[in-house]
């Protein structure tokens, strides 16, 4: 079955947050103090999220990332990855992570045949990523970064978003992709919670800075995953350069996606709080054929596009970037 919203985008990617708990406290994404994680009772069980992606998996979706908060901080979940990976119809699954427990889990996550691995790192100097991240952790994602090199058949994509700090050094972080084979991404800062507190850096900003260090970047025509980045290469480097920009680039006309929160809501747009309760039908006991007949309604509510730069947006989302995964 294809899954289409009324505006006959096709829906075949499902991404899945299975916590909104996080080591780390982005500046732009979760606050230090003031935060009530959701109770183990609130968020949806493995055997939930599973037998969902079954009926999404029905429904249409074919590709599934796992997100959080940070994915790696919720035990098992490499269990809950490997139950994914055999689902029927699904072809792809993929994880958004922030680093910290990379190391540890590689080798288990390439065993069960991970499709992709995307790693958020904002720079590579180690003082700054402290500040930015509120944690003294630079050199343990670093050593994750290096022993997922160590598997091949894993895809590996840094995810940084550019703040216009003094010694962020957009060139160096995109330095990764000339040294190792991995796809380096820009990202611009989208209003969303903590994120409206600070400036944009347009695409245009950090491309003209990487084309002083290394001359013209040309644009690569390939989709390299799932998401709305569009890429482009450098002579002599192993990856590409990416850029995924809501703001100056909106790409909302591609949408494949919707979104399921840890604690069971299907979101059918990042910025809309438009969706559906999934867990409360699983809960009153509903049958699969009736979860999936919601789940199509509930895609009857899916914005066209995103406002991001109108002040007042009609069931704007309240929740934060580490509750919703991104
Ligand atoms: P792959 O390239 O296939 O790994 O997918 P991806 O780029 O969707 O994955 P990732 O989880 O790394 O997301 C990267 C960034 O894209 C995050 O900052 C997301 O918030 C942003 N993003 C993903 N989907 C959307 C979307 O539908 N709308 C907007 N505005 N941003 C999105
Ligand atoms: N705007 C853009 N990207 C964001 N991320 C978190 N908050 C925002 C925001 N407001 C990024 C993280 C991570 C990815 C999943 O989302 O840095 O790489
Ligand atoms: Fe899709 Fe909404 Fe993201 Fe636009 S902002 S790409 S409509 S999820």
């Amino acid at each position: 079955m294809t899954m289409r919203d009324t505006f006959h985008r096709t829906i075949d990617y499902l991404r899945i947050s299975v916590t909104d708990r996080c080591d780390l406290r982005c500046k732009y994404c979760m606050p230090e103090t003031g935060v009530e994680p959701l109770t183990h009772g609130d968020i949806l069980s493995y055997e939930e999220i599973l037998r969902l992606a079954k009926c999404f998996a029905r429904l249409g979706i074919r590709r599934i990332k796992i997100t959080g908060g940070e994915p790696l901080v919720r035990l098992y979940v490499i269990d809950l990855i490997g139950q994914l990976k055999k689902i029927p119809g699904i072809e792809q699954v993929t994880l958004t992570t922030n680093g910290t427990h990379l190391a540890k889990y590689i080798w288990a996550l390439d065993k069960l045949h991970i499709d992709g691995i995307n790693i958020s790192l904002d720079t590579l100097n180690p003082v700054l990523y402290k500040e930015i991240t509120g944690r003294d952790v630079f050199a343990k994602v670093f050593s994750g970064l290096q022993e997922a090199l160590k598997y091949p058949a894993i895809k590996l994509k840094i995810n940084c978003v550019p703040q216009g700090l003094s010694g962020q050094d957009m060139a160096a972080v995109a330095g990764l992709a000339k040294d190792h084979p991995v796809h380096v991404r820009f990202i611009e800062m989208m209003p969303i919670g903590l994120g409206k507190e600070f400036p944009l850096i347009r695409e245009s900003d950090v491309r003209q800075e990487l084309e002083q260090t290394y001359g013209a970047l040309q644009p690569f025509h390939e989709n390299l995953g799932n998401g709305p980045c569009r890429y482009y290469s450098i002579p002599g480097f192993q990856g590409k350069i990416g850029f995924i920009s809501a703001m100056s680039h909106k790409f909302c006309s591609n949408c494949n996606r919707v979104r399921l929160t840890a604690d069971g809501k299907l979101k059918t747009c990042l910025q809309y709080d438009r969706g559906m309760d999934l867990k409360a039908l699983l809960r009153a006991g509903r049958p699969d054929h009736e979860v999936e007949l919601a789940i199509l309604q509930a895609l009857e509510s899916k914005p066209g596009e995103h406002h991001f730069t109108e002040t007042f947006v009609v069931d704007q989302e309240k929740k934060s970037m580490f509750q919703i995964g991104g």
